[in-house]
């Protein structure tokens, strides 16, 4: 097994709550850290970067990919994970994030959670001593948007100067995309309706990250417009979790035309990759002709494991 930390730097003890709290370089090299050890799971060699260390998933929230993706690769890096429902937990009867996370940085070598403020992944970071991993808030999904990179890589062997499209609700997986594809230097173009465009602040901060990679960020009303000569076309949920109530309003304003379908897709590069974190609802944001067709969407999915796998290994690692 070769020695992480001896590879760059030392990302020992820090958080992962934003991709744009990494640099380009550091962007890289997680994924470089995910490609070899997706080569090495798949040729069979022991990675046991956790070895000997528990890692605590908190989930507020549905699951099947990240709850799977992150025990599996706990698992497979020599670790033990344990699965604590918010429905179980005292934080389920009020206890306070900030003691929680006081008390299980006493237990834990590394927590991850899946919630629904952004506030509340910080909080429990600003309290826990040890790495916290954002699975998933209101805000953003980055671990999703690493794999995301991570298969757009591997599919078309660069990140730099590509265009993304994404299709939909400005929402937490809009905004992770714009953070990623912007500190790696592609050029994303959201196309989202009035009234649910994504955050402001978020923009700003891609904006200022794409800056400095060579990269753009845009937001565009016509979904037909952000697709022309992508190379990547995404597209996620109209009605996030969460939002259940807001679901009938919002498939009056988005059927129909935050659609990836044929038309859309004859407008994107002829060999476009369509990406969807999952889960899908054929017939609302995707065809079922366009999902069945695009096969590296269960790449995507499985990079999961293996970009999470670097995430942990990296940050998890004892101190030099
Ligand atoms: N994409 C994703 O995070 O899936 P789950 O909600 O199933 O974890
Ligand atoms: N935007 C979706 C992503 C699910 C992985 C949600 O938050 O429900």
């Amino acid at each position: 097994m070769t020695e992480l930390k001896k590879l760059k730097d030392d990302y020992a003890g820090r958080d992962f709550l934003s991709l744009l709290d990494y640099t380009t370089a550091d962007l890289t090299y997680f994924l470089d850290v995910a490609d070899r050890l997706k080569r090495e799971h798949k040729a069979g060699r022991e990675t046991p970067y956790l070895k000997g260390k528990t890692m605590g998933l908190i989930f507020e929230k549905s699951s099947t990919r990240t709850r799977v993706s992150f025990e599996s690769g706990i698992y497979y890096l020599g670790g033990q994970g344990l699965f604590l429902s918010s429905h179980d937990l005292q934080i389920g009867r009020g206890e306070p994030i900030k003691d929680t996370a006081r008390v299980l940085s006493r237990f834990l070598d590394g927590l991850m959670i899946r919630t629904f403020s952004h506030s509340v992944v910080e909080e429990l970071a600003a309290y826990a001593d040890i790495p916290v991993i954002n699975g998933l808030t209101d805000l953003l999904h980055p671990c999703q948007v690493l794999a995301d990179l991570q298969t757009i890589r591997e599919h078309k062997g660069q990140l730099a100067g590509l265009k993304l499209a994404f299709i939909g609700d400005g929402n937490n997986m809009a905004h992770s995309l714009l953070n990623g594809g912007a500190r790696m230097g592609m050029h994303v173009c959201c196309a989202c309706p009035e009234g649910y465009l994504p955050d402001a602040g978020v923009l700003a901060g891609a904006s200022a990250a794409a800056e400095l990679s060579g990269g753009s960020v845009e937001v565009a009303q016509d979904p037909m417009q952000a697709a022309a000569d992508a190379d990547v076309i995404y597209t996620d949920v109209w009605a996030s979790m969460g939002q259940e109530a807001e679901k009938a309003a919002r498939e009056a304003v988005f059927a129909g035309i935050y659609q990836v379908n044929d038309s859309l897709m004859a407008q994107a590069k002829p060999d476009a990759m369509v990406l969807h974190c999952l889960p899908a609802h054929r017939g609302e944001e995707i065809t079922d002709a366009v999902f069945e067709a695009h096969p590296e969407i269960f790449d995507e999915a499985e990079n999961r494991l293996y970009a999470q796998m670097s995430i942990m290994s990296l940050l998890l690692q004892k101190r030099p």
